[in-house]
């Protein structure tokens, strides 16, 4: 089933206003790059081989979850017979995991999963104005992508959201413990994933992503196409782990959900009951924080574009108390509780990638050497 992306109306103002000219220098950039990607693509078959002619047995199968009332209702529907996804595999660069990136990462993602699905899905790597030699090292590491494309993003690291000004920024970094919580890059890095990135355009052709970050690692060649799991489960999204945030960087996140919830008249709604079902431990009644690890995620672009999605973020980034600075609210769980409402508001299914359907590991420090292995073997799964 071609799930059809649900096409927002541009937002008026995504950035600040500061500054008129990285507004312009930014649009230009897209336009530049757009160009650059066409061009790029160009050289690249239109046709790709068929998904059939791969060798990847689907042995495993993520499992529907069904942790919480909302999801009880889920049924399994029949497979679809599968044809060639329109999935992305995304990632933003830059960072201290840069040489992990490209000796561990990129070479694994190269002979796990792409040079199993020769040619079939691109990869879009967001970066900070990385060099054209850097672009082509890794691009030459995953010659079987579909396409490289690089998007430079640095101009949303210019900006803050309107109403944010860099010193009250630099005065919340200082005060109390939020003091040994992480900076500016790293909150920026938090909005561009809550929500910036959603409404790029460049990502407006997708049906799925599939977001991996430059410290995660394939451990062997996954034992379902994750993509083919996502269309043939109908789900919308799809996570590897989910716990509980640190309570210190979810100061009053909760709450904000609610007045967001409030401000649409949903407090009663069967979605916002879900969620909170959810979210807010039957135990003490205390916000837990949940959130699905952004190092391994997948989902639709038409959950990530939703309208109810986008105006969460919304919310959330232009308003008191601008929590993703302020408190450093991660972008796991904003993600999470937007993902929830959505899916709860549509029915839509989210599935459980375990371990041993898609070997992955975050950061290891010792990943042990990357083996030689054929598409279809069913022994290197988990780690
Ligand atoms: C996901 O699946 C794994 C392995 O089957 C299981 O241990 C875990 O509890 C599941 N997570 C959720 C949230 O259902
Ligand atoms: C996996 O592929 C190899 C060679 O490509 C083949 O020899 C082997 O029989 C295949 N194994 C299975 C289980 O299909």
């Amino acid at each position: 089933m071609k799930m059809a992306p649900i096409r927002l109306p541009p937002r008026p103002k995504k950035f600040s206003g500061r500054s008129q000219v990285v507004l312009v220098l930014f649009v230009s950039a897209v336009v530049v790059l757009t160009m650059y990607g066409a061009v790029f693509r160009q050289q690249l078959p239109d046709e790709v081989i068929p998904h059939a002619s791969t060798t990847v047995e689907t042995v495993g199968g993520a499992s529907l979850v069904t942790p919480t009332p909302l999801l009880l209702s889920a049924t399994m529907s029949p497979p679809i017979q599968s044809s060639r996804i329109n999935g992305v595999i995304l990632f933003l660069a830059g960072g201290r995991w840069d040489a992990y990136f490209h000796k561990e990462c990129l070479p694994r993602l190269e002979k796990y999963f792409l040079r199993c699905h020769e040619k079939e899905y691109p990869v879009h790597i967001f970066h900070e104005n990385m060099a054209s030699a850097q672009q082509a090292a890794i691009a030459a590491l995953i010659p079987s992508a579909r396409a490289v494309d690089f998007e430079n993003v640095a101009a949303v690291w210019k900006t803050l959201p309107r109403g944010v000004r860099e010193d009250t920024l630099a005065e919340w970094m200082q005060t109390g413990l939020q003091r040994k919580f992480q900076g500016r890059g790293y909150r920026i890095m938090c909005r561009f994933w809550a929500g910036i990135v959603w409404r790029l355009p460049s990502l407006q052709r997708y049906d799925y992503y599939w977001r991996l970050d430059t410290d995660s690692i394939l451990t062997g060649p996954p034992l379902v196409d994750p993509f083919v799991t996502m269309q043939q489960r109908q789900c919308d999204y799809g996570f590897n782990r989910l716990k509980g945030e640190n309570p210190h960087v979810a100061v009053g996140l909760w709450e904000t959900f609610q007045d967001w919830a409030k401000s649409t008249g949903s407090t009663n709604s069967q979605w916002f009951q879900s969620v909170k079902r959810f979210a807010v431990s039957p135990v003490n009644q205390q916000y837990w924080a949940p959130m699905y690890y952004n190092n391994f995620e997948l989902g639709s672009m038409r959950l990530k574009r939703h309208k109810l999605y986008d105006d969460w973020f919304e919310f959330v980034d232009s308003k008191e108390p601008f929590g993703i600075f302020r408190h450093r609210w991660g972008d796991a769980p904003l993600h999470t509780l937007g993902v929830m409402a959505v899916i709860a508001a549509e029915k839509w299914h989210v599935c459980n990638f375990s371990k041993t359907d898609v070997g992955y590991r975050h950061a290891a420090t010792k990943p042990g050497p990357i083996v030689e292995i054929s598409c279809n073997s069913t022994t290197a799964a988990g780690s």
